[in-house]
């Protein structure tokens, strides 16, 4: 499996950013993991001409379940492969906190994302109440069942596993932590699609830097990060896709 490397801008970036990505690009031309940047669907096209033909891979942050029609402001998965995305981040937990989405809506998104040809990269997390509560493993298999394409596959589908208490707060979970919830995620996956799981990259996001990317990547099933603040910046990121590819 090639591992990831994603970067998700969220609402951040205008077109003097794109300096960032051509710096990256100088510096990591042929990195052996892959690597993606979501920016603002404002910079896609700009963002996709600047990576065309680099190993650098392109991705929206969210799409409609719909093909096409009457939605103010939303965008379509055809939409977004139409100006050079090859994966779209869904279900992340700003979206699903400001935006309401559920577990089903996630799903619908999804799987409009695998019919216009991206790979569908689902997140899913637990808030700090319900850590504390010891109810990590019930919420977030729960937001797996009812999250993920069924038919995705190890080429299709990737997760991200981002508990919403270390998203931008620069805590993360312990090692074992994380390590306890990739092996749950790795055993789900199996019960819901089979052998592919084995293939599906898992992600882990919440406060990833260069300090703490190398101990975190070699925590098992853990197979890339989703990288928010740190993708921002060509140096911190370069150095989060270095970490990885050493890993
Ligand atoms: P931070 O890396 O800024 O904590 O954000 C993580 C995240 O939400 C990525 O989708």
């Amino acid at each position: 499996m090639k591992k990831l490397a994603a970067g998700n801008w969220k609402m951040n970036g205008t077109q003097s950013s794109l300096a960032e990505v051509t710096a990256l690009l100088a510096a990591h031309p042929a990195p052996t993991c892959e690597m993606l940047l979501c920016p603002p669907a404002t910079l896609l096209t700009a963002m996709a001409g600047l990576a065309k033909g680099s190993a650098l891979q392109i991705g929206g942050q969210d799409c409609h379940p719909k093909g096409s029609g009457a939605h103010t402001g939303d965008i379509s998965a055809a939409m977004l492969a139409d100006a050079g995305a090859a994966y779209v981040i869904l279900g992340h937990s700003e979206r699903r906190s400001d935006h309401g989405e559920t577990d089903a809506l996630v799903r619908a998104k999804a799987e409009a994302a695998l019919a216009a040809g991206l790979v569908a990269v689902v997140c899913i997390g637990e808030t700090e109440g319900q850590r504390d509560a010891g109810q990590t493993l019930d919420v977030i298999g729960t937001q797996v069942d009812g999250s993920i394409p069924l038919t995705g596959t190890a080429a299709t589908l990737v997760l991200a596993y981002e508990p919403v208490w270390a998203i931008g707060t620069g805590r993360t979970p312990t090692l074992a932590e994380i390590a306890e919830v990739h092996a749950f995620l790795r055993a789900r996956l199996r019960a819901l699609i089979g052998a592919e799981a084995d293939g599906v990259r898992i992600l882990y996001g919440g406060s990833v830097k260069p300090s703490n990317a190398v101990e975190i990547f070699a925590v098992p099933h853990v197979d890339g990060a989703l990288v928010g603040g740190a993708s921002l910046k060509a140096a911190d990121f370069g150095a989060i896709v270095a970490a990885l590819a050493a890993a």
